[in-house]
């Protein structure tokens, strides 16, 4: 610090005269700090603040001449993302804050989406895991590994609700309920940030994508948004509104339009929704490339769009040079003004003094931190368990799982040996050399004691150009032998196995950012293989790695055993092992509905009844909302999962039967573990409201609790009904309780539950 003081101009000196408070932030002092600085800057320094550049050009020793380098000395840079290690961020932070005119430190950010170099798995798995001590630690050792590499800032969690598997980043976020959803964006923003955004291993929160995007018609990627707002805030805005309440320092802006206008444009959504209705007070950043984008959903030229994103409460523009380039001669043309620009310049300025960097631009840049905090013992055994307690059991039917550790266990499939396809979508800080695939782990776990062998099968499609399609990033495993040859050499293997785990399904890159699928089956040349193997009358292990839904009723028809991994981060290979042989139980449950058929979807478990539903357990009637060829039911309904032992539920009680609305009652449970294993089941609780203004879910969860349970052991579990739970928004958009009867369903999964009434009064 004594050294960056010395090399300051004296302008930077006197401002430095503001110490940043450590702990929490003295809302007057940065107020001073900020009105001070804002004074000295020009009105380009000031929309350079609200320009975050790719930072294609810079590689270290380049730094400093490129032409980014020029921009960031003249002040026309507020910040930097997906730039990788300490030295290479020293040098461009270091040309800011020595360089430019009034030293104001870069903000670096980064999409640690699912840890950093020790890589959790892929969100959507880990939201099956329902353990939000497990989810917080993650974003925990995500922000003390990312920060002590140099990273202040990273663009998540995202919490775009997603009832269309089609939509390949569905991976990327919680699944379809909106309180999951809600309780997994509090414990990440607070994981990532802490209780102290200043402390040098807390890293801000940047919640994305805002908003809807996860409603993409069709499933496509970027594609049109439409809803109503009673859609919006009932079931798509619940995980934002709870980001922004938990504090979250930045919010990304979506792709789509809502209402017709892009959510980077629209003010009713960045202002009169996130601003004003919920109180927010962090900084807006636009998704990559954002506010040019306005042109062709056709909302004008550059300037008419940079105009229109300032306006509508963007503050921050990335990649699209819309900012820096037009807003001069907009603000000449009073097209924007003057205290538009200001407070978006503040917004990002406070980031920075939130996050120390007034206090210290090098407060992240500790070489040594690096080399001591990253992929460590402690946070490896960290993304481990978790991965174990992401997976799911679909069916485990012959009690085949856990597996025994002896005999000859055959891996085959595309999936069983590759350790690049391991972590899954978005892991841009891992290190695939250092991971295991499943192939090697179980090597080792059964070294001494078994024997494990291992062949391909297949590719993962037939069609070189699908195959290319989802492995754009250098993950791709394509074998060039033809389909028999491989598959002979499959038979081969598995003849002389006792046990074959086939290692199926996608590629990590089959999901994430533009990966959207319209056949969400298991590809043919893997079901040649899956059904090869199981002509040979031995017991198979299906092993589905996926990062969305996969139709599975083909899968689910032939085989007695399926578990579900999706991509379970550095540590999934010894994970998947864990599971399957028994050292670890898994526990996961769907936080999504998986259907029977594409044409199934959208499908949710928290729907309207309709005027004409279904009878319960039919296929098909007449006149009643249904389909000639298929029935309603997913093929594994939201909150499913399976465990190596049995749990009952029993006794199912309420405190009382009547409650006001200051009021409560309380619901009670007896779980008791019944099989043969120690282990950990996720009780759910549901609420139905019976009659409304308007018209309200079939049910809707709306309470749950993990909890581990040893063989044999009771516990009782109890949760609280409050009016919160009850409310919900009418046709006006308020937020409210109505009174009158109630169901309450509790059970392991939103299919197979317990019910019981109250009445609100
Ligand atoms: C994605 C964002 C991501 C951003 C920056 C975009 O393409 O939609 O989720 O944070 O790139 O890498």
């Amino acid at each position: 610090m004594m050294k960056f003081k010395r090399m300051m101009a004296p302008l930077a000196l006197a401002l430095m005269a503001w110490p940043v408070a450590a702990q929490t932030v003295d809302n007057t002092k940065m107020n001073q700090y900020i009105d001070r600085l804002m004074s000295q800057m020009t009105l380009k320094e000031k929309i350079g603040q609200l320009n975050l550049p790719v930072t294609g050009d810079i590689v270290t020793g380049e730094a400093k001449s490129s032409d980014l380098a020029g921009k960031i000395r003249k002040g026309e840079v507020g910040g930097l993302f997906n730039l990788k290690g300490v030295d290479k961020i020293r040098e461009v932070q270091k040309l800011a804050v020595e360089q430019s005119r009034l030293h104001i430190p870069l903000i670096f950010g980064m999409d640690v989406i699912h840890g950093y170099e020790t890589v959790f798995p892929i969100p959507l798995a880990i939201s099956c895991s329902w353990d939000m001590a497990a989810v917080e630690r993650s974003a925990r050792v995500a922000a003390q590994e990312a920060s002590a590499d140099g990273i202040c800032w990273t663009f998540s969690p995202m919490v775009d609700i997603a009832r269309d598997p089609r939509w390949g980043r569905m991976s990327e976020g919680n699944g379809e309920d909106p309180y999951l959803g809600s309780a997994i964006a509090r414990a990440m923003v607070h994981g990532y940030q802490g209780d102290d955004l200043a402390l040098n291993n807390t890293v801000m929160a940047c919640v994305k994508h805002f908003a809807l995007y996860g409603a993409a018609e069709a499933g496509r990627d970027y594609n049109t948004v439409d809803m109503s707002r009673w859609r919006m805030f009932n079931y798509y805005f619940p995980p934002y509104e709870a980001a922004a309440k938990a504090g979250a320092g930045s919010f990304m802006t979506s792709f789509n339009v809502v209402d017709g206008i892009p959510a980077t444009g629209n003010k009713w959504l960045l202002t009169d929704v996130l601003r004003k209705l919920w109180g927010w007070d962090g900084f807006v950043v636009t998704d990559y490339t954002a506010i040019a984008e306005m042109t062709a959903h056709g909302m004008g030229d550059l300037q008419t769009v940079s105009a229109l994103a300032l306006n509508a409460g963007t503050d921050m523009d990335m990649v699209a040079d819309g900012f820096i380039g037009t807003l001069e001669k907009s603000l000449r043309e009073g097209k924007v003004s003057e205290q538009t620009i200001n407070q978006a310049c503040r917004r990002i300025l406070e980031a920075k003094y939130k996050l120390g960097l007034f206090d210290d631009p090098y407060r992240y840049l500790n070489a040594k931190r690096a080399k001591k905090e990253i992929y460590t013992a402690a946070n490896r055994a960290d993304a481990r368990r978790l991965a174990t307690e992401s997976f799911v059991l679909l069916k485990n039917d012959a009690r085949l799982l856990p597996l025994k550790k002896q005999g000859r266990v055959a891996v085959i499939g595309p999936l069983g040996h590759t350790r690049a396809n391991m972590p899954g979508t978005w892991s841009v800080a891992a290190a695939f050399d250092k991971y295991k695939s499943l192939y090697e782990a179980m090597q080792q776990k059964l070294s001494g004691v078994a024997t494990v062998t291992y062949a391909k099968g297949s590719n993962v499609f037939d069609d070189t150009q699908l195959e290319a399609n989802g492995s754009m990033f250098g993950r791709e495993i394509r074998d060039n032998r033809s389909a028999e040859e491989m598959l002979d050499e499959a038979m081969n293997v598995a003849r002389h196995a006792d046990v074959i785990i086939a290692a199926v399904g996608e590629t990590s890159e089959m999901s994430g950012e533009c990966s959207s699928r319209s056949d969400l089956t298991i590809p043919e040349a893997q079901k040649r293989l899956l059904t090869a193997l199981k002509s040979l009358g031995k017991p198979v292990v299906l092993v589905n790695f996926s990062g969305r839904a996969t139709v599975m009723n083909w899968e689910t028809a032939h085989f007695s055993t399926i578990l579900n991994v999706w991509f379970g981060g550095s540590e999934a290979a010894d994970a998947i092992c864990d599971v399957l042989f028994g050292d670890a139980v898994p526990s996961g449950k769907l936080s999504f509905s998986m259907p029977k058929s594409v044409g199934q979807i959208p499908l949710f478990y928290n729907h309207l009844n309709t005027g004409r539903p279904l009878e319960q357990g039919k296929w098909f009637q007449k006149f009643r909302s249904n389909y000639l060829d298929i029935d309603n039911e997913p093929l594994y309904p939201f909150g499913y999962g399976l465990s190596y032992t049995t749990f009952s539920y029993d006794h199912l009680r309420l405190s009382a039967n009547k409650m006001d609305r200051r009021g409560k009652l309380v619901a009670s449970v007896d779980v008791t573990n019944t099989g043969e294993y120690d282990a950990d089941e996720i009780v759910q609780l549901y609420i139905r409201d019976m009659v409304g203004s308007v018209s309200r879910p079939v049910k809707e969860l709306k309470g749950f609790e993990r909890i581990h349970l040893q063989k044999g052991e009771t516990k009782t579990v109890h949760f609280t009904i409050d009016e919160e739970k009850l409310k919900f928004y009418n046709s006006d958009l308020q937020y409210v309780s109505e009174p009158g009867e109630f169901q309450l369903m509790v059970g392991p999964n939103s299919r197979d539950v317990q019910t019981l009434s109250f009445v609100l009064e």
